[in-house]
C-alpha cells in the first residue's frame, strides 16, 4: 500500500511520527522511534526565555532574578530546571542528525519567537530539517485584543519565513476566533505547514493545600474529536500542509484525522504509554484498513472527509448541532 504523504515540503513514507517532546532527548529512544518506523523526529521546544535570557548574557541573571525579583521571571524555572540551555540544545540536536536517518524537526515555543530568529538561523546551521514554531501564549489582559496576538504570530511567521531556508510548521491553539482566518493567515505569511493542536497547560487546584496543582496528564482519543472537526474545516482552504497532534492513540485516529485533512500524524502520548512500537502497529493497520476498503493510496483518503463539499459550512454546523440536541435521548441511551 502507497502510505507517502507529502509534509512541509518532504514526501514521507507514511504521515505517523513522534510529535515534540521530551522523547527525543534519549538518543537510545530515538533511535529506537526510527526503527520503529517514525516518519520523523520532532524535538523538545526551547523556550523563548531560555533564548532571550542567553543572548542578554543574563543566564545567571535569570537566576537571580528568580530568587528577588517580583517580575515575570519570579515565575520562570531556573536555567539549570530546564533539559536543555539554548547551546546543549543545538549539541544535542546535531547528535540526533547524525544518529537518525529521517528528518529531525526543531521546536520553539514562545509569544514574540521575533525575537529568535538569530538563534533560529543557529538551529537551521546545526541540521534542523524543519522548524516548529509552538505559539504559546494566554491573552490574560482585558485591554489586548485577540487581533493584536495574532498579529504577533503572523510577524514571527514573516520573520523566520525571510531568514531561513527550512520549513516551518506552526502549532497553534484552538483558542482563536477564527481559526481558518488565523490558519490561511499563516499560510500567506509563509508557513509551510499548521499543526492542530496545542494542548494547553490546564491548572488544577489542591482544595486542601490551597496551591495550585501543575499536572502534565496525557490524552486519550476523546481530544482528537476537536481536532478533526477543525481539520475538516480548514483541510482545501491553505496551500501549506496541516499537520494533527493530539488524541492519536489508535488506526481508527489516525484514519479520522488523514480523513479530514492531516498530512502528517504527530503520536507523543501513545508514545509514553505503548513505547515506540505504536508507530509502527499505526502504520500497519492503517495499511490493512486502506487495503480491505479497497483504497488505491493513503492519498485518496486524505481529506475525502472535508468541508469543501458542503456548500455551506456554517449551516451545516448549526444544523448537526440542532440534530445532536434534538436526539440526546438516544446519544446517552
Ligand atoms: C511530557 C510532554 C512534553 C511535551 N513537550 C512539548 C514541547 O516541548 N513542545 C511542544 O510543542 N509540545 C510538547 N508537548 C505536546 C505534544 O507535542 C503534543 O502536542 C501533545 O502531547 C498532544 O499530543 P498527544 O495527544 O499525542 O500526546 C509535550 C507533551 C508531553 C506529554
Amino acid at each position: 500500500m502507497d502510505l507517502s504523504t507529502k509534509y512541509l515540503g518532504f514526501t514521507l513514507p507514511h504521515p505517523f511520527m513522534m510529535g515534540s517532546s521530551p522523547l527525543a532527548d534519549d538518543l537510545d529512544m530515538v533511535r529506537r522511534l526510527e526503527d520503529a518506523g517514525t516518519a520523523a523526529i520532532v524535538l523538545r521546544s526551547l523556550f523563548e526565555e531560555q533564548i532571550v535570557s542567553e543572548e542578554m548574557l543574563t543566564h545567571d541573571a535569570m537566576d537571580r532574578a528568580s530568587d528577588v525579583s517580583a517580575e515575570a521571571t519570579y515565575f520562570f524555572p531556573r536555567s539549570s530546571d530546564f533539559a536543555f540551555g539554548p547551546s546543549d540544545y543545538l549539541e544535542h540536536l546535531r547528535k540526533i542528525k547524525s544518529a537518525v536517518g529521517v528528518p529531525v524537526f526543531a521546536s520553539l515555543n514562545g509569544i514574540r519567537l521575533d525575537r529568535c530568529v538569530d538563534y533560529a538561523l543557529q538551529i537551521e546551521q546545526a541540521g534542523a530539517d524543519a522548524l516548529e514554531l509552538n505559539l504559546y501564549f494566554m491573552a490574560t489582559r482585558p485591554e489586548q485584543p485577540g487581533s493584536e496576538l495574532e498579529d504577533l504570530s503572523l510577524d514571527t511567521v514573516r520573520a523566520m519565513r525571510a531568514a531561513l531556508r527550512i520549513p516551518i510548521a506552526v502549532k497553534i491553539s484552538p483558542f482563536y476566533t477564527s481559526i481558518l482566518h488565523f490558519a490561511r493567515s499563516l499560510d500567506q505569511a509563509g508557513a509551510n505547514g499548521v499543526i492542530l493542536f496545542n494542548r494547553f497547560y490546564q491548572p488544577d487546584i489542591d482544595i486542601d493545600g490551597l496551591e495550585m496543582r501543575r499536572e502534565l496528564r496525557l490524552s486519550d482519543s476523546s481530544e482528537l474529536l476537536m481536532r478533526i472537526h477543525w481539520l475538516a474545516l480548514v483541510h482545501g482552504q491553505v496551500t501549506c500542509s496541516l499537520g494533527v497532534t493530539g488524541g492519536v492513540h489508535t488506526s481508527s485516529d489516525a484514519i479520522k484525522a488523514i480523513m479530514t485533512g492531516a498530512s502528517a500524524v504527530q503520536m507523543v502520548s501513545a508514545i509514553f504509554r505503548q513505547g515506540p512500537t505504536i508507530v509502527a502497529k499505526v502504520r500497519e493497520e492503517v495499511s490493512h484498513w486502506l487495503e480491505a476498503h479497497e483504497y488505491e493510496s493513503l492519498g485518496q483518503l486524505l481529506g475525502s472527509m472535508n468541508f469543501t463539499h458542503t456548500t455551506d459550512p456554517s449551516a451545516y454546523e448549526r444544523a448537526n448541532y440542532m440534530h445532536v440536541l434534538r436526539s440526546w435521548k438516544e446519544s446517552l441511551r
